[in-house]
């Protein structure tokens, strides 16, 4: 594990970790990513000199499909990585991504951003974030989980610059340490994670009680925890909705908005069709979750969208 400055470098420094590797010389280099995940993961890509190239989301995971990807990398030689988010909280199975980097070559990074309640390293590199909006916030950081040793070393190395313990650079990388600061702060978050982890797992049990499978919505409940609390509407009615319940003074997001490919400085890059990512942008809504939030209010949340969602 290398800790870094947070998971966008973290995600930049697996890519190029790869490519010093051996993986991915090509100066036109595509990275296949999902769009429905948050910006930093396409300027991860971008900031390590990739082109992102947008593909579409399994419509009940909400990720990547190892399968998909898989037939439509075949005719494009010019992908050389593969970036799989895990969405808010749900744990990407390593193993078919691994049987695919092994078969093609191509190297597969998981965005595990979200991920820290739960995730195990794997044969594949994964990144998670510490920023202060994780269920493991520490301000801004993250934790890079190495496919193996000499990978973590080769990683923990481009964080500092590229610099060998003999101050020599062979491959160019950037300033991506954790600060000593942000490190305390982590050591003393983590005292106090066995209390957080219980209050965001009651809560969210007490949404999905109140809310899940009633007027059509459906709680995303992955077995670990995330700091969201997403839920699908029935209808593509997220902006109207959450509108509707800021009127009520219930502020919500929409995490992933509508999509990375929708983001101006993002939108020239290639795509595949996105017809699910279009969905989700326009359905998933991020609900109130947080330390202070009591059983009453979430009650008052759930009650206000029933009432929004009633036929
Ligand atoms: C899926 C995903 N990837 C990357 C990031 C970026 O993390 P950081 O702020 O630590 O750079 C986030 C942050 O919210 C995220 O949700």
């Amino acid at each position: 594990m290398i800790a870094v400055a947070n998971a966008t470098a973290g995600l930049s420094l697996c890519l190029l970790a790869a490519r010093a590797a051996g993986g991915g010389n090509r100066a036109d280099g595509l990275c296949v990513l999902p769009s429905w995940t948050h910006e930093a993961t396409a300027i991860a890509v971008v900031r390590a000199g990739l082109t992102p190239w947008f593909h579409d989301v399994d419509e009940a995971s909400w990720r990547l499909d190892p399968d998909r990807v898989a037939q439509d990398i075949r005719a494009e030689p010019r992908v050389v990585h593969v970036m799989v988010t895990a969405p808010f909280g749900a744990q990407v199975p390593f193993a078919p991504w691994a049987e695919l980097s092994e078969r093609t070559g191509i190297g597969v990074t998981i965005d595990a951003a979200s991920c820290f309640d739960g995730l195990r390293g794997g044969p594949v590199d994964a990144v998670v974030s510490l920023h202060a909006t994780k269920i493991l916030g520490i301000g801004e950081g993250g934790v890079v989980v190495a496919r193996d040793a000499a990978r973590a070393s080769l990683i923990r190395r481009l964080a500092r610059f590229g610099l060998s313990e003999d101050r020599v650079i062979d491959h160019v990388g950037m300033n991506a340490k954790l600060s000593e600061y942000a490190a305390a702060v982590g050591l003393a978050a983590l005292d106090e994670w066995p209390a957080r982890r219980a209050g965001f797992a009651w809560r969210r049990e007490r949404y999905a009680a109140r809310l899940d499978g009633r007027n059509g919505i459906r709680v995303w409940r992955p077995e670990g925890l995330s700091s969201s609390l997403m839920v699908r509407l029935p209808a593509p009615t997220a902006v109207e909705t959450a509108e509707a319940l800021r009127r009520l003074g219930i502020e919500t997001r929409c995490w992933w908005q509508a999509g990375c490919h929708r983001q101006p400085a993002l939108e020239g890059f290639p795509r595949r069709p996105l017809p699910v990512t279009e969905a989700l942008a326009e359905s998933v809504l991020g609900l109130p979750y947080h330390d202070d939030l009591d059983a009453s209010a979430i009650d008052r949340v759930a009650a206000a969208l029933l009432a929004l969602t009633a036929d």
